[in-house]
């Protein structure tokens, strides 16, 4: 795992240092959309200066700078939304007649999107389970063009071997791309391109603006060629973030260091207290021993996230029976806020994949997601257990 040890300074003074001509603190919200020139004809829209707020803007710039800082890159790039930064990685790097391998078990919308661009743009995609590295490099062709995974599988939260992956793809295509998906993690916990990675991208809606106010994406690399195509996808598909957005996300990375920790050390508390508890069948959380990439995990992460994935005893009435007894948590989609959130996989966020691959990699209609958020774990614990024997008929649990 690589150095942390300044993660929390960078958060919080990255991307912008107070100056003469602008001694705010706090990086401003810059609402113009077009700028004074300087010169006359423009050189080069990834060096030049400030010239439109779709190609750049001073506050989107700020955070961009401060997301390459957090994942050890040289470029960062904010889109309108994860879906935007996963769409313009996906219209960037691929040709009609290009093959992905991809993940079988990921965020359902992503899912459906390679399914479309199979179809309409004739993109063959071969999902597999990246947890067994065999099957990736079995998967990979010489026209595998683009390697497509998140770290941490969801909603079933198993671990992937990054460094492994990186490795395997590498050995049998050197010309592939892996690009990576951390929303499940976060910077803080793991930076894939320490792995060698191309790209590592982000749904920021998720932790690292933490506070389930803004929609924003961010993708980071490495590599000028990549970087450049990263431009001209914001330049022509044209989906960046407003500024405020920005302006809030920025402000939402500030605390990701202190916020992280307290996902997981919450997490860990829940994941254990479920476990042992009579109305739960199955509990998955790469916290526990009981995990089976439970070491992986320490090898590759600082600590796990707030994501945790549960069986209930019973079936679907019992799971939706579960979500409406609630009290704190809500029932939504969604992660990663300081609030914490519970949800069915089987109906909302992987309601789209199809009936046969849900059955394939196990997502069962007794299932609950939650992000377990920042309130005070004892009230998490009673909210649940309330919920618990409420869906379960089980008052004596
Ligand atoms: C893992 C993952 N990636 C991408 C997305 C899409 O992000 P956004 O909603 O910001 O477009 C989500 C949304 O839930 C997600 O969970």
């Amino acid at each position: 795992m690589s150095e942390y040890k300044s993660f929390a300074t960078d958060a919080i003074h990255s991307g912008h240092h107070p100056n003469e001509s602008d001694p705010s603190i706090v990086p401003p919200i810059t609402m113009s959309s077009t700028y004074q020139l300087a010169e006359v004809g423009i050189d080069d829209i990834f060096t030049g200066p400030v010239i439109y707020s779709r190609l750049g803007n001073p506050t989107r710039d700020s955070l961009e700078k401060c997301i390459a800082k957090l994942e050890n890159a040289k470029y960062g790039f904010a889109f309108a939304s994860g879906m935007s930064a996963i769409t313009a990685c996906f219209q960037s790097f691929l040709q009609s007649g290009d093959h992905v391998v991809c993940s079988e078990d990921m965020y359902g919308s992503t899912t459906s999107y390679l399914q479309k661009l199979e179809v309409q743009f004739n993109v063959p995609v071969s999902p597999v389970d990246f947890k067994k590295v065999e099957d990736v490099t079995d998967a990979i062709t010489e026209k595998t063009k683009l390697v497509y995974f998140e770290p941490i599988t969801n909603p079933l939260i198993g671990v992937v071997d990054v460094p492994a992956v990186v490795k395997a793809v590498r050995e049998k295509n050197k010309d592939a791309l892996v690009i990576v998906d951390n929303t499940f993690l976060s910077p803080w916990n793991m930076r894939p391109i320490d792995y060698g990675v191309d790209i590592v991208l982000h749904s920021a809606t998720k932790y690292i603006n933490g506070h389930s106010d803004t929609i924003c994406g961010l993708v980071s690399t490495n590599k000028i060629d990549l970087a450049r195509k990263m431009k001209n996808a914001q330049l022509y598909l044209g989906g960046v973030p407003s500024p405020f957005d920005c302006f809030l996300v920025s402000r939402g990375i500030k605390t990701l260091d202190l916020r992280m920790e307290r996902h997981a050390k919450n997490a860990l508390k829940v994941a254990e207290w479920l476990e042992i508890h009579p109305c739960v069948e199955k509990v998955i959380y790469p916290g526990l021993k009981s995990h089976p990439q439970f070491e992986l995990l320490k090898k590759i992460s600082r600590t796990p996230s707030g994501m945790v994935t549960f069986t209930i005893k019973g079936g679907r009435s019992e799971a939706e029976r579960f979500l409406k007894s609630l009290k704190i948590i809500s029932h939504g989609v969604s992660l990663g806020g300081y609030e914490s959130l519970a949800q069915h996989p089987f109906t909302t966020t992987h309601g789209a994949v199809s009936k046969e691959q849900k059955d394939r990699i196990g997502i069962t209609e007794n299932m609950i997601r939650v992000s377990i958020g920042l309130e005070a774990v004892h009230d998490i614990i009673e909210d649940i257990d309330y919920a618990l024997k409420k869906a379960t008929n089980n008052n004596k649990a």
